[in-house]
């Protein structure tokens, strides 16, 4: 076993993103690729020198190979010791709490999160740091700019591939590596924060659960926490053996990706809940028998009955929701007098938040919710945040949710993506409507009087930071509004995204369709922005 340094030339589009660097498989097969990008997260970290580090993933093609690249590196950029997951399957919000409980000095996650996975599909990589958060924009940036400065890499040559199957701990040079096992240290987290007496109880009384988890990386915690743990049947679990293509699903929990479930949910034998979650096991999804639950009505719904749930039933310090995401949980934490937040888009901004205690719980539009459990966003967290309510009211989804309609209205929300080809299009379009917003206050939209609209920016008020261009916010009379984005985690082209919201108090209309009722506001959001003469795209490729 040798120490080699190799020479080699930066790679110019090594620009991570909020949720890391991700490529498709076949450039990170590139020789020297992986290697430049990973050589530019220790230098860029140097407390990593000496430490411990956090490894695994969620299992996709390519993940495997990549483990013994990167134990290699670690190695010989003097990493102490290395907690790997056991086969490397290691979900994000497992990886924060690994890290955390490992007092590591980062991690390293090696996931593409839903984007499709195989030999033709993507790979990522993203690095946590020490207390299990995402790296900042200080930190990104400065990998960034390492990639395309750095002129060799370090990495020990002539070592066979360490066995990454077997719990226990072996040496690669002087650098130790202990193969854990990650689903018992994540269930025993969740079985501290839910009553899993209480739920196993309810499940034996007939509480029946589907979960999907997308043949990907959530499977064998679900079966440790749902099957093992809660009593539940086999059957409740579907798609629960991680595949590294994820059985060319696209493990994106939404109402276009779970058509099976969203059937059985619409059934007269659905379950009393319904849930998946993602590739990297970090958003969820949830549903009850007639009905899908918006993300946005989650966050709501979880923060007004947080003190039914034992872990948080000494209330909660604060709450936190991305710009875009509806406005639903204000009303919620207006009500019962706590700090609501509004960050930026992307998890990174609510660490700060959660680190400091300024909040509790916090989520995203985009299917993402959690708490100060860990510092991602946990898929099946949430899961078990909806089956514990309906444990301890012995309501059901529907009755939850008009409950809290019935107390603090609806808000109705709707995102349309517009997937734009040519990335300087969009960014044109973008660029027309931050111009024209100093003229559209007193104009009507959809029949609504535009009261305000400006450009999101946040102020991070731990660290003070400042983040601009963050969106286009457009708020209309009756409580309801237009935000524009473009997609920061796009791998080619741009996406923009228009987010749709109102609210009502009348309850003859909490049945709506969100979809069916924002549909005006969406058609004149989308003339706003001149999105079919400059795109020639007429409707959105996607609506969720
Ligand atoms: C999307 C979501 C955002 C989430 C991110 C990472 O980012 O909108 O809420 O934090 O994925 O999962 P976007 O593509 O909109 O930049
Ligand atoms: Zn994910």
């Amino acid at each position: 076993m040798e120490q080699r340094i190799v020479r080699t030339t930066p790679f110019p589009d090594q620009q991570p993103g909020t949720a890391g660097l991700r490529r498709k498989v076949s450039v990170f097969r590139q020789p020297g690729y992986l290697e430049n990008f990973l050589q530019a997260i220790f230098d860029s970290a140097p407390a990593l020198r000496g430490g411990r580090i956090v490894v695994g993933g969620d299992g996709r093609f390519f993940n495997r190979d990549a483990i013994q690249v990167l134990l290699r590196m670690a190695a010989a950029n003097g990493i102490a010791s290395v907690a790997l997951a056991r086969s490397g399957l290691l979900s994000t919000p497992a990886a924060s709490l690994a890290i955390a409980a490992q007092d590591a000095a980062g991690g390293f996650i090696l996931t593409a999160s839903h984007n499709p996975a195989g030999p033709d599909g993507d790979w990522g990589i993203k690095f946590n740091v020490a207390g299990g958060g995402q790296a900042s924009e200080t930190l990104t940036d400065a990998i960034m700019v390492r990639t395309r400065t750095l002129s060799e890499y370090r990495i020990m040559d002539n070592v066979p591939d360490v066995d990454i199957d077997w719990p226990g701990s072996v040496f690669l040079g002087e650098m130790r590596i202990d193969v854990f096992d990650p689903v018992m240290l994540y269930a025993d987290r969740m079985e501290s924060i839910f009553d899993f007496v209480h739920i196993r109880s309810a499940v034996e009384n007939g509480l029946t659960l589907r979960f999907d988890a997308m043949n990907a990386v959530t499977g064998p915690y679900a079966h440790e926490i749902f099957v093992r743990r809660l009593g539940m049947s086999e059957l409740s679990l579907v798609n629960a053996t991680p595949r590294d293509d994820f059985g060319g699903l696209h493990a994106d929990p939404h109402p276009h990706t779970l058509p099976d479930l969203v059937r059985l949910a619409a059934s007269d034998h659905a379950p009393d809940l319904l849930a998946a979650s993602d590739g990297d096991g970090d958003r969820n999804f949830i549903a009850g028998p007639g009905i899908i639950v918006s993300p946005c009505d989650s966050l709501a719904v979880i923060t007004a009955n947080a003190h039914l749930i034992r872990g948080y039933r000494d209330g909660i310090t604060g709450v936190a929701r991305s710009m875009p995401t509806s406005r639903a949980v204000d009303r919620v934490a207006a009500k019962i007098g706590i700090p609501c937040y509004e960050t930026p888009t992307g998890w990174r901004y609510f660490c700060n938040l959660l680190e400091t205690g300024h909040i509790t719980l916090c989520g995203e539009e985009s299917f993402g919710t959690s708490s100060n459990h860990c510092r991602e966003k946990d898929g099946l967290w949430a899961v078990l945040c909806w089956l514990d309510l309906l444990a301890s009211t012995g309501l059901g989804v529907r009755e939850i949710l008009s409950r809290h309609w019935n107390e603090y209205g609806r808000t109705f929300f709707v995102r349309n993506d517009y997937a734009i080809a040519d990335g300087t299009v969009a960014r044109s379009v973008m660029q027309g409507l931050r111009e024209s917003l100093g003229g559209l206050p007193g104009r009507s939209i959809a029949g609504r009087e535009v009261l305000s609209a400006d450009e999101f920016a946040y102020d991070d008020p731990v660290d003070g930071s400042h983040s601009a261009h963050q969106g286009l916010r457009v708020n209309l009379a009756g409580d309801a509004r237009i935000v524009y984005r473009l997609s920061g985690t796009d791998s080619s082209g741009a996406t923009l995204r228009i987010y749709l919201e109102d609210h009502t108090d009348d309850h003859s209309r909490f049945g709506e369709d969100a979809a069916h009722t924002l549909a005006m506001l969406a058609e004149a959001a989308r003339d706003l922005a001149r999105i079919t003469p400059m795109t020639g795209l007429s409707a959105p490729t996607l609506v969720i």
